[in-house]
């Protein structure tokens, strides 16, 4: 159906005028045709339609891992009025009962068309979507709001903290191979396997969270720690994504997924945006608390060395880290030992590269606000989000 998406004056719309449903293969395809209007560019409406359609296809939104849900107008199945995506993941929780393993879930795309914006559709889809994932048991979710803190804060979302390192590289910035030493590159399938390692040593840690909380007789504290795990299907969704848009834009297929150092204790996986020009860090593992710190920072600089290098030749001006780590909790970035070989590895890059390469740590405020949701809309007291990296973005 034909100008479903026309800007043009708001439509007055009521919550009587809407069905929501779990979307049809059509209805999904017209929902990906209505927001490719703010999501395709730099790609066509067609080749964005192609990349969601290989998205769903991926072993993480296969089989029901993702679901389309849309509102729809009552009088026309075809009228998508608003739209939106839910993907199950594996999580870990740690809290005064013990650790365990979750369902938890992610919402994105959420979407409405332009000729019924301002009339709480978006809003009423949202609740219809909470009180499903709630009802299948699913304990928390997250989204990455794109508009500011208010809007999902009202829907009982709870926003938070949102560091990230952005290294400038300036068009002059000439990285020597000689300088990226101490790494090889990594293909898809090491990542996938240094992913099967990074769960299992999460589910350790969580162990360890619940038990020391036990031993030290604090099961009274109320603070909750959560994680998204890195899954090998988590990121190969973002492969997927990445090999699919590099392809059609440059027609060039990605070769380096990431770097490991030469001990292998250490590594960093990313992901080539060419529509925000780039080069993202989806996630960096450097040993773990054990390591000494001085390692641990000299490790992380070989490894932000790699991917600057990468970027650059894939000409991107910019390398991008979400502070690793634990994001939530009033305790950020103290005594957190991620935190601390993070910012200590970007104080260093700026002191060797400088000026060509301009290094700013900042609170990210324009988009991907990491925001959280427990079950009922119940609101926690101090939540702890391990491992808050760009993988877990979807
Ligand atoms: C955001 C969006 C889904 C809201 O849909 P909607 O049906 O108009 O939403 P509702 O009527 O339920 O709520 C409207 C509220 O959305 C919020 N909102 C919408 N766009 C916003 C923006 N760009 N920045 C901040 N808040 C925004 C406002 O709080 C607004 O409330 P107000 O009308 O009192 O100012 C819609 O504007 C849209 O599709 N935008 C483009 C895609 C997008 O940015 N999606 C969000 C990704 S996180």
């Amino acid at each position: 159906m034909g100008g479903q998406g026309d800007t043009g004056t708001a439509a007055p719309i009521t919550v009587n005028d809407v069905v929501f449903t779990e979307a049809t293969s059509r209805q999904r395809t017209l929902s990906w045709e209505l927001n490719g209007a703010s999501w395709a560019p730099p790609m066509t409406i067609e080749q964005y339609v192609g990349r969601e359609t290989g998205l769903s296809q991926t072993a993480l939104s296969a089989n029901g891992g993702t679901k389309y849900y849309v509102l729809h107008h009552k009088s026309d199945p075809e009228l998508i009025v608003s739209a939106c995506e839910v993907t199950a993941k594996q999580g870990l929780v740690a809290d005064k009962n013990g650790s365990r393993e979750v369902t938890a879930y992610s919402i994105a795309s959420v979407f409405t068309n332009p000729r019924f914006r301002g009339h709480g559709m978006a809003s009423h889809m949202l609740r219809h979507v909470q009180q499903v994932v709630d009802k299948a048991g699913a304990e928390y979710g997250a989204l990455y709001s794109d508009i500011g803190r208010v809007f999902y804060t009202r829907l009982g979302w709870q926003d938070l903290r949102s560091p990230q390192v952005l290294f400038h590289l300036r068009d002059d910035l000439r990285i020597p191979p000689e300088a990226v030493t101490g790494v090889t590159h990594l293909a898809e399938e090491t990542v996938a396997s240094l992913c099967e390692q990074e769960v299992a040593t999460w589910k350790e840690r969580f162990r360890r969270i619940a038990q020391q909380r036990q031993q030290q007789n604090i099961s009274s504290s109320n603070t909750t720690h959560i994680i998204f795990l890195p899954t090998p299907a988590q990121l190969s969704w973002h492969f997927a994504r990445d090999k699919y848009v590099c392809k059609i834009l440059l027609d060039r297929e990605v070769v380096h997924r990431g770097a490991q150092t030469t001990d292998g204790k250490a590594w960093i996986s990313w992901d080539h945006d060419l529509r925000e020009k780039k080069l993202k860090i989806l996630k960096i593992v450097v040993g773990g608390e054990d390591e000494p710190p001085a390692k641990r920072k000299t490790d992380a600089v070989k490894l932000l060395l790699a991917a600057m290098a990468e970027a650059k030749e894939w000409g991107l001006p910019k390398v991008l880290m979400w502070i690793p780590g634990a994001a939530g909790g009033n305790h950020l970035g103290q005594g957190d030992w991620e935190w601390e070989w993070a910012t200590a590895a970007a104080t260093d890059i700026w002191r060797e590269w400088g000026p060509q390469v301009q290094v700013v740590l900042e609170e990210r405020e324009d988009g991907s606000i990491p925001s959280l949701r427990w079950m009922g809309g119940e609101s926690l007291e101090e939540v702890v989000w391990e491992d808050s990296e760009y993988y877990a973005w979807c």
